[in-house]
């Protein structure tokens, strides 16, 4: 609190005058208080009622002002004034601005320092201070215009920040403030020594900077180093190599060592990283002896101020209530608010351009512009790399410091941009290369008739385009095939490559781009100098496999029993026959009651074909006569009941419901069927890898089994070794097996092609295989792209894209045809086939064993046993 401080009250009144009801004079009055002001009370007071007192003389040409001065901020704001002036303590101001609110007055005042400055939307604040103790209000109004929105930061600082300094920058960014948009921020502060010699100062700042409180690296951290230059660039690079500088990190150095002489910031920063945030605040203050300063110099400028507004004010009003009558001018005139408003603008105007007190104490804000920087001048030149010599991607060669805006005491902080333009702007419009190609359904490019690119689609490019539009990039597209096709010595080896997924990569890992728009599944040992950002798809395998078909009807009939069924039920035939011969023949009861045994059954050949007509409920004309032959022939009766009814009934059921093949829908069952199918994967595949380093019996019975067919080279070749391979999959009993995707893909193209769904998919999906975009090792954005990828991903938008470019569920999906055809399906010919067989063969049969048995029995005979 300095002592100086007076507590100053000035009011200003609108006077209508009689012939305009305009503010053509103003009531003024002007509040100072006694307690604050010392010996200088009376002095201040004297010299500015003069002030003022010529000031409306000279500069007021349009009308008047009273002035009421009062020495306590706690006057009766209820008189019809205009606007109040006042020099308080800031609480005092603070709470005068709450009354002048209430009566929606203008307040402009001149304050303490470390004071909030009252919300500029409804008044006006200056701050004194002395020079060199700014600092404090640098930073709170850094805060109170949320020039960084931060929750916490860590203040590092040297010998420049005394005790009571920090102490004071610390209540500035923590304390609690009226204003509700700036929250409080809380602060870990770190001191280091400050040393002269380079190398200890080295030591000095990695002995700090390796112990701050960041829980991992990579994390959100936001710095406020307040050093003098030298230590500054010595903890740009400690920070650097101890990789806190980054795109998540937030870097705010405000250097105080400066003056307006030597203020050439841009000669101080060595170098700039891509992908870092960083924004200086320096003391630009000029210490030549005619910079003005001082109380009276603030109160006479905004007063200055103030008459300026007011005039103007005053004069538009007058020519506006000039042309109309008075009672409309009292329906248009502005109300308070609007009046204050406009006087409040104008004041504000009037200051930034012509203020002078305190213009010598000005810091000034630049940000460093580094995102995608090194890509700036490479769009022309499509061979020069964003690596420099070294091969260390990321230095800039050409640091571009962005002015942001100035500080001043009388009108804080003026930003004409962001502090941090990167966290809000992303790559502030930048063009970035990206490396693509062709590769449905990921990337889709569109030619047209004369062979140039007319449009990027497909999965990657919409992600790509998300991402350009949130991190306001735009996109400039680089092929592979007019990249220098160095790539004679194929270093990359993989057979599971194309040939263009091969010039990307080798094109990404010259930081020839920014990411390769593609997709490339994500291999443990992949080449190096690349990374993986995170999974874009996790694609699933599958396979393939011809439809279970119907079986064929023709031995409908024979369906209902088993084979071992039918078997029995012959042998049972045959036995039976001689079984009743044999008890018929020595039943003594034909003896006892001296019947003969004639016909019937009297041989065994009767009795075979008196069984067989029983079987079919054709009965005999003679029974046996003793209890013993009926018994068996009772059974037997039974028996075929039994039997008959259950064939016919098996028999509907059979006729209802056609029978299918097996369905093999997993992999077990598919090796438990391994006799009868064939199988086939892509030779040089990653699943080829993974079943190879899978211990999983399962999946080595896999590999060994399966026919690697080579990757087809050219598009003719691939088209012919693939319909091919459908052909073997649709008769000869083959499965291929790949991704889910390019299988449905198979069978919608065939399904379009020949309307018939002959195909199925497995049911089960086994092997994961992860399909990520790549970027340069290193890269300062892949956090950047995962964080955006993740909240796609989160957002269900990459699911959704992916959908509409994969095949739409069609009728071959439906499993229920099945049961519709149950419905109406009426027994044809080829049901009836297998009967009409047993009949032709019976027919010839008979007509062979008459030749055979030329002169014997009768054919009817046979039917009939009687004989
Ligand atoms: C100045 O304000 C006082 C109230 O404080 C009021 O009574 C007086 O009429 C005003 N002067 C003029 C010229 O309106
Ligand atoms: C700013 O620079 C001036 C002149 O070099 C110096 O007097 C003043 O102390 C500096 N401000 C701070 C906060 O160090
Ligand atoms: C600062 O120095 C650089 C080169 O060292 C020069 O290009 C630039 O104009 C200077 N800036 C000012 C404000 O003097
Ligand atoms: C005051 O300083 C600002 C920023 O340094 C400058 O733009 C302006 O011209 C100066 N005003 C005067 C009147 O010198
Ligand atoms: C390249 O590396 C050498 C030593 O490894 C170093 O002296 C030189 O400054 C580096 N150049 C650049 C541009 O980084
Ligand atoms: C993109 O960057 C430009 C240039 O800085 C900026 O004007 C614009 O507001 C930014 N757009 C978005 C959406 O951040
Ligand atoms: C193909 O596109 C290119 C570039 O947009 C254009 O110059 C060319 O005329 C187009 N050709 C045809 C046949 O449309
Ligand atoms: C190809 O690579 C081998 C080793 O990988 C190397 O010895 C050879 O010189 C290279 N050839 C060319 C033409 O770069
Ligand atoms: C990038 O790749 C390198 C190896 O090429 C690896 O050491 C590093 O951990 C990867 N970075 C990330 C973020 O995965
Ligand atoms: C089966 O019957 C339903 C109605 O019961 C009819 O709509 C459908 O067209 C029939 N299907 C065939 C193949 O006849
Ligand atoms: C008999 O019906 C089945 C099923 O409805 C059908 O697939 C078959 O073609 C039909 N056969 C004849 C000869 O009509």
């Amino acid at each position: 609190m300095q002592l100086w401080f007076l507590s100053f009250v000035c009011l200003f009144v609108p006077v209508r005058s009689e012939e305009f009801p305009s503010l053509i004079t103003a009531n003024a009055s002007l509040v100072l208080d006694r307690q604050y002001l010392g010996e200088k009370y009376q002095t201040v007071l004297d010299e500015l009622k003069d002030y003022i007192k010529e000031l409306a003389r000279v500069e007021l040409k349009h009308g008047g002002v009273i002035v009421y001065y009062y020495s306590w901020t706690a006057i009766s704001l209820k008189k019809g004034f205009l606007a109040v002036f006042s020099i308080a303590s800031c609480e005092d101001t603070w709470e005068l601005f709450s009354r002048t609110e209430e009566e929606e007055l203008l307040l402009f005042a001149l304050t303490e320092v470390d004071c909030p400055r009252l919300p500029s939307r409804s008044a006006i604040t200056a701050t004194f201070a002395d020079p060199g103790q700014e600092l404090p209000q640098l930073l709170l109004d850094l805060r109170t215009s949320n020039s960084f929105q931060w929750k916490s930061a860590i203040i590092l600082h040297d010998d420049t920040l005394s005790r009571d300094m920090v102490s004071r920058v610390v209540q500035s960014l923590t304390s609690q403030i009226d204003d509700e948009s700036a929250s409080p921020v809380s602060v870990t502060v770190f001191k280091m020594k400050h040393e002269i010699n380079e190398y200890l100062r080295r030591k000095e700042m990695q002995r700090v900077l390796s112990k701050l409180p960041v829980k991992y690296i990579g994390e959100c951290e936001n710095f406020i180093a307040v050093v003098t230059s030298d230590v500054m660039t010595t903890m740009a690079e400690t920070a650097r190599d101890l990789l806190m500088s980054h795109t998540m990190a937030q870097w705010l150095y405000v250097i105080s060592d400066t003056n307006a002489q030597n203020g050439n910031l841009s000669n101080l920063i060595n170098d700039l990283y891509e992908g870092e945030n960083v924004a200086y605040i320096y003391n630009l203050t000029d210490n030549s002896p005619d910079c003005k300063n001082g109380l009276m110099c603030y109160c006479q400028e905004m007063l200055d101020a103030f008459v300026s507004a007011l005039d103007s004010a005053i004069q538009e009003e007058f020519d506006v209530a000039a042309q109309v009558s008075d009672e409309e001018w009292e329906a248009i005139r502005p109300n308070k608010i609007q009046r204050r408003d406009m006087l409040l603008r104008h004041m504000q105007q009037h200051i930034a351009s012509k203020s002078q007190c305190g213009n010598c104490s000005t810091w000034r804000a630049l940000a460093a512009d580094t995102w995608g920087a090194t890509y700036r001048g490479q769009s022309d030149n499509p061979d020069s790399t964003a690596s420099n010599t070294n091969g260390t991607i990321g230095v800039i060669e050409k640091v571009e410091l962005l002015n942001v805006g100035y500080w001043r005491p009388i009108d804080a902080v003026r930003l004409t941009d962001v502090l941090f333009p990167h966290i809000h702007h992303g790559f502030r419009g930048k063009e970035l290369p990206i490396i693509t190609f062709h590769n449905p359904p990921w990337t889709i490019l569109q030619r047209n008739e004369s062979g140039a690119i007319v449009k990027y689609s497909g999965l990657i490019f919409d992600i790509i385009n998300q991402l350009a539009k949130n991190k306001n990039f735009t996109i400039k597209v680089i092929l592979p095939s007019i990249i220098k096709k160095d790539l004679t010595n194929d270093t990359l080896s993989d057979a599971m490559l194309s040939m263009d997924a091969k010039l990307a990569i080798s094109a990404v890992v010259k930081g020839q781009g920014a990411i390769a728009a593609a997709a490339f599944t994500v291999l443990a040992d992949h080449t190096p100098g690349i990374n993986y950002t995170m999974p874009v798809s996790i694609q699933s395998y599958s396979f393939m496999i011809a439809r279970p078909r119907e079986l064929s009807r023709a031995l409908l009939f024979l369906l209902p029993f088993t084979t071992d069924t039918w078997l029995c039920l012959g042998l049972a035939v045959i036995l039976m026959g001689p079984t009743l011969y044999i008890v018929h023949r020595l039943s003594p009861y034909y003896e006892a009651m001296e019947i003969t045994r004639q016909g019937g059954l009297a041989t065994i050949h009767n009795c075979l074909w008196y069984i067989y007509g029983a079987l079919l409920q054709q009965g005999g004309m003679y029974l046996p006569r003793a209890d013993s032959g009926r018994l068996v022939v009772g059974t037997w009766w039974l028996v075929v009941l039994v039997v008959v009814t259950t064939y016919s009934g098996n028999l509907v059921a059979f006729l209802t419901f056609p029978k299918q093949e097996v369905p093999v829908t997993t992999v077990a069952e598919l090796l438990e069927n391994r006799a009868l199918y064939t199988w086939s994967i892509n030779k040089g595949s990653y699943l080829e890898m993974e079943l190879k380093n899978s211990d999983e019996p399962k999946y080595a019975a896999l590999l060994k089994g399966a026919e690697l067919i080579p990757t087809a080279v050219g598009p003719s070749t691939a088209a012919i070794s693939r319909s091919a391979l459908l052909q073997r999959v649709r008769f000869h009993r083959h499965v291929i097996i790949d991704w889910k995707l390019h299988l449905s893909d198979m069978v919608n193209a065939d399904r379009m092609e020949s309307d018939n769904c002959d195909f199925a998919l497995s049911i089960e999906e086994f092997l994961d295989e992860k399909v990520a975009m790549i970027v340069p090792a290193g890269s300062p954005y892949l956090p950047v792209i995962n964080k955006e990828l993740m909240r796609m991903h989160k957002a269900g938008l990459i699911t959704r894209w992916l959908n509409a470019y994969l095949p739409k569920k069609d009728r071959c999906w439906k499993t229920s045809s099945v049961m519709q055809e149950v419905n109406n399906h009426t027994v044809n010919l080829s049901d009836m086939q297998g009967s009409f067989f047993v009949l032709f063969m019976d027919g010839q049969l008979a007509i062979d064993r008459d030749r055979w048995k030329e002169g014997r029995e009768a054919f009817a005979l046979q039917w009939d046993t009687n004989g």
